[in-house]
């Protein structure tokens, strides 16, 4: 078994660890003067027409940036803080303690790993992570660690919260598009709820690694907690973003499938973390997953003829096949699906 968070800290980056220069961050542009969108929930004054605002200010940054951050959210930030230190207090965890929970195993439903690459290059990211599935609770609740000792009650608590998060995301999303308000109620969203609790250690040195490549989320929605410590970067134009961390709020960006039912009006952008030298950073992402056998496909009441479907149907667990065989290059996994 092998970790970062166990090692004692290294002074210079291992081998495996290191990126060709083509893939490092220190030649890319950061655009630091572009205005990331920061929408409050709580805001929202409905005009004659019983358009809200909020749903305006979604829509807007979903078509430019794919993402955005919530503050106001409805989520108490003690659901927030006590689960962002939970995961702190877990990989904390002696060796020993957490050594039964490592696996390569994907298909287990809470597995700690360590340093694994999405696409086919043998450089390991600088990133350990938990990936659980978290909802629905009572079927997966005993596969959940009893250490630290509030894991489990924690853990729950946030789901929930979480999840109605989303439901109240997608509700706007859906007015927002003119559909249904319930459009994403059903399978759509109610897959197994997935978190990937990343934990990226201090790095010797910065520039040599990452702690995720460039990469879309594969399914609907995701919703990312990133605590204090600023480290994720969304593309935009041809430069990347920081996106600063504000305390309690929430990141949300857009998965392939919100892409592909929208017919590429909501954008699902490539994104990646990089590492830095000074403090361990954790987040924790929950991704909002359809069903299995969920049919995606866009929309039918957006398609006309000035906007005829860009996607063929599927079922979600084809997309997944996909997604893994193109090692999550966004243009290549979409072309699977692609009309032309
Ligand atoms: C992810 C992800 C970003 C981060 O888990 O899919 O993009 O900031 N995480 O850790
Ligand atoms: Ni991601």
């Amino acid at each position: 078994m092998e970790l970062l968070s166990n090692q004692p800290m290294y002074q210079t980056v291992p081998e495996k660890y290191i990126f060709p220069p083509e893939k490092r961050v220190v030649n890319d542009i950061i655009l630091h003067s572009v205005n990331f969108p920061v929408i409050d929930l709580r805001g929202g004054r409905v005009d004659a027409e019983g358009w809200c605002e909020i749903i305006g200010e979604i829509m807007k940054a979903g078509k430019e940036f794919g993402f955005f951050q919530v503050i106001n959210h409805g989520i108490p930030e003690k659901t927030i803080s006590d689960m962002l230190q939970v995961c702190d207090e877990f990989f904390k965890m002696p060796v020993e303690e957490k050594a039964q929970y490592y696996s390569n195993d994907l298909s287990k439903p809470f597995l700690l790993n360590s340093s694994t690459t999405y696409d086919k290059s043998e450089t390991r990211y600088w990133r350990d992570y938990l990936r659980l599935v978290c909802y629905p609770i009572e079927e997966v609740i005993d596969s959940w660690p009893e250490k630290p000792e509030n894991f489990r009650a924690v853990l729950s608590e946030y789901t929930l919260q979480v999840r109605e998060l989303s439901s109240k995301l997608l509700k706007l999303i859906a007015e927002g598009l003119g559909l249904d308000k319930d459009y994403f109620g059903g399978d759509f969203s109610t897959g197994k709820t997935q978190m990937n609790i990343n934990h990226y250690p201090p790095c010797p040195d910065p520039s040599l690694t990452m702690g995720l490549l460039p990469h879309c989320d594969r399914h609907l929605i995701t919703l990312l907690a990133q605590g204090t410590v600023s480290g994720l970067q969304a593309r935009y134009m041809e430069g990347w973003i920081n996106v600063e961390p504000i305390p309690n709020a929430f990141v949300i960006n857009f998965g392939h499938q919100l892409e592909i039912i929208t017919n590429g009006l909501l954008k699902s952008v490539e994104h990646r973390a990089v590492t830095n030298s000074a403090i361990a950073r954790t987040s924790i992402a929950t991704l909002i997953i359809p069903k299995t056998d969920c049919l995606i496909a866009p929309a039918k009441e957006l398609l006309n003829e000035n906007n005829p479907p860009k996607y063929k149907e599927f079922i979600f667990s084809e997309f997944i096949k996909a997604y893994s065989a193109a090692s999550a290059s966004r243009e290549d996994v979409l072309e699977f699906f692609k009309l032309n």
